[in-house]
């Protein structure tokens, strides 16, 4: 499963992908505006973070198929080729994908509350989908249900649309995705923390820490291989 930050903070990209095996970053108007800075500076100082051997989602903004396909055009022209264009699922949505998948863009449709929303992104040539688990869940709605069934949808029509879980709120929504085969998951620094925390772990850590230093002080295996 492809763990990608759902953040347009530089300080939480840092690191994000310094501590954590990150696929990549995913944005939104939402996301970019908490930053309250230069959209262009931004993301071209987030593409020079994380390289273009991983996956930057940026979401187009237009309200037709025109205008995203021309959004869409430019920012491949600053980004490259690791540029994932986010359309949210909508007719001018579609009618974008499908033009701008006739010109190799990769495009993650977002948005995405249902089944059938997912399954026709797919048809039209989206690599990625992006169902919103934890809006889903707070209309009593499933989240990690509706996830199963697009994963099971495209493995039954042997489609090659992947599915891009987001909207969560706790680490346990992350961890059934992945029960379900969800293939991302984009998730914020805090969740991406939360997954690997345990006290268990951490008194494990302290214990082997306090046991070493009861018989060695100090010294490192680095320290004891230099005197040898
Ligand atoms: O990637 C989409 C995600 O940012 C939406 O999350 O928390 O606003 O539901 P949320």
């Amino acid at each position: 499963m492809l763990y990608i930050v759902d953040t347009a903070n530089i300080e939480k990209i840092r690191h994000a992908i310094e501590y954590f095996p990150i696929a990549g970053v995913t944005t939104n108007p939402t996301i970019i505006s908490k930053e309250h800075t230069d959209f262009i500076k931004l993301i071209k100082e987030i593409e020079s973070i994380i390289g273009n051997n991983r996956m930057f989602h940026i979401q187009l903004t237009g309200s037709t198929s025109d205008t995203m396909f021309r959004e869409a055009q430019a920012l491949r022209d600053i980004i490259g080729d690791n540029l994932y264009v986010k359309i949210p699922v909508s007719e001018e949505g579609l009618k974008a994908t499908m033009a701008l998948h006739r010109e190799g863009f990769h495009i993650t449709e977002t948005a995405i509350f249902t089944q059938q929303q997912a399954l026709m992104a797919a048809m039209a040539g989206a690599d990625f989908v992006a169902p919103y688990v934890n809006r889903l869940d707070n209309i009593i709605s499933d989240g990690v249900n509706v996830v199963g069934e697009i994963v099971e949808l495209f493995r039954q029509y042997s489609l090659p649309t992947k599915v891009l879980a987001a909207s969560f709120k706790t680490a346990e929504q992350v961890h059934k995705i992945s029960m379900v085969g969800g293939h991302a998951v984009t998730v914020n620094p805090d969740i991406l923390e939360n997954l690997i925390y345990h006290p268990l772990t951490m008194y494990a850590i302290d214990d082997f820490t306090a046991d070493w230093e009861g018989v060695y002080g100090k010294k490192t295996i680095l320290d004891m291989i230099k005197e040898q």
